[in-house]
């Protein structure tokens, strides 16, 4: 289903963070929204679920007005775009497979959620999604002691637990190591591949954004001022998006680089190990 921003907007105060965005997203795609520090990537992720309101303009999915929905219906949008954040957002003190169930949620009773009771058939979901992530291992222990790598492993199979039809990532990969960054992207592709969901995710770097999305938004104070393919993205495109300093020297790529290159010697281990489903022995 197609998923529609018109004209969305958010001030804060006599700031805008979001300006007169118009974009569409047939289902499926993979995402990438880059921009500076500052430039409106988090208001405009939020705002797709709602976890910030637009100061105008519409959101929509399918023949579904996403903006005016209230109540169990917007509960069942928040349900159907899971969010994943840069800091894992887990339950540090809960074990692992009690974090991955309450992706379960919005899904249940909320008399059953708070009792943490959960069926049999949700132990077994959520077992799946974590064997999918490659830490299966980890179910029984506590979140807070797991590395930041597999804390975003455990995030994403919480996600998947909500069954969502969209998935935003808020920089999942910012707090990461080269490694455990390419894991969490290799997962959120195997997802969207898969599973055909649409993945939005935002970015800070330039190369994981070109390796990773079939399509970049960039954004500069609120705008989208590039929207298209990584081939699209030229210097002078990217020179628009991240602009140029105080000196007035240019942007390079190198300097929205991070990341995803991997030392040979552990690239090569993580290969022989095969694809998601088969990480856990190269996990952090
Ligand atoms: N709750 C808020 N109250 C006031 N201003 C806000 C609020 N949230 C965001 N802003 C402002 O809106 C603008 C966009 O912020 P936003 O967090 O969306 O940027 P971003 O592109 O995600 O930046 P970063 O790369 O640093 O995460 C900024 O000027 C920010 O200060
Ligand atoms: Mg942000």
């Amino acid at each position: 289903m197609k998923f529609e921003l018109r004209n969305i907007t958010r001030r804060f105060g006599d700031r805008i963070a979001v300006n007169a965005v118009n974009v569409e997203i047939p289902q499926g795609q993979m995402v990438g929204i880059i921009g500076r520090s500052g430039a409106g990537k988090s208001t405009l992720l939020r705002m797709i679920n709602r976890l910030q309101e637009p100061s105008s303009g519409s959101i929509h999915f399918g023949s579904v007005e996403v903006s005016s929905l209230k109540g169990a219906g917007l509960r069942n949008w928040q349900r159907d775009c899971a969010m994943i954040f840069q800091q894992f957002n887990l339950v540090p003190r809960l074990d692992v497979l009690t974090n991955v169930m309450l992706g379960r949620l919005n899904h249940r009773s909320t008399v059953l959620s708070l009792l943490n009771i959960f069926s049999d058939d949700e132990r077994l979901a959520a077992i799946a999604a974590l064997e999918r992530l490659g830490i299966e291992q980890t179910a029984m222990q506590r979140a807070g002691t797991l590395s930041g790598g597999q804390q975003q492993r455990v995030a994403i199979a919480r996600a998947l637990m909500q069954a969502p039809k969209m998935l935003l990532a808020d920089e999942p990969i910012a707090s990461l190591d080269p490694l455990n960054a390419k894991i969490v992207m290799d997962a959120l592709r195997d997802i969207n591949e898969r599973e055909g969901i649409t993945v939005i995710t935002n970015l800070h770097t330039l190369d994981t954004a070109r390796s990773y999305c079939e399509r970049i938004i960039g954004m500069a104070h609120g705008s989208v001022v590039f929207d298209g393919t990584p081939a699209e993205l030229t210097a002078a495109a990217v020179q628009e998006i991240y602009g140029s300093d105080k000196d007035g020297a240019g942007i390079d790529e190198t300097m929205t680089s991070t990341s995803i290159n991997i030392p040979a010697a552990q690239a090569g281990r993580e290969q022989q190990s095969g694809g998601i489903g088969s990480l856990a022995s190269a996990s952090a």
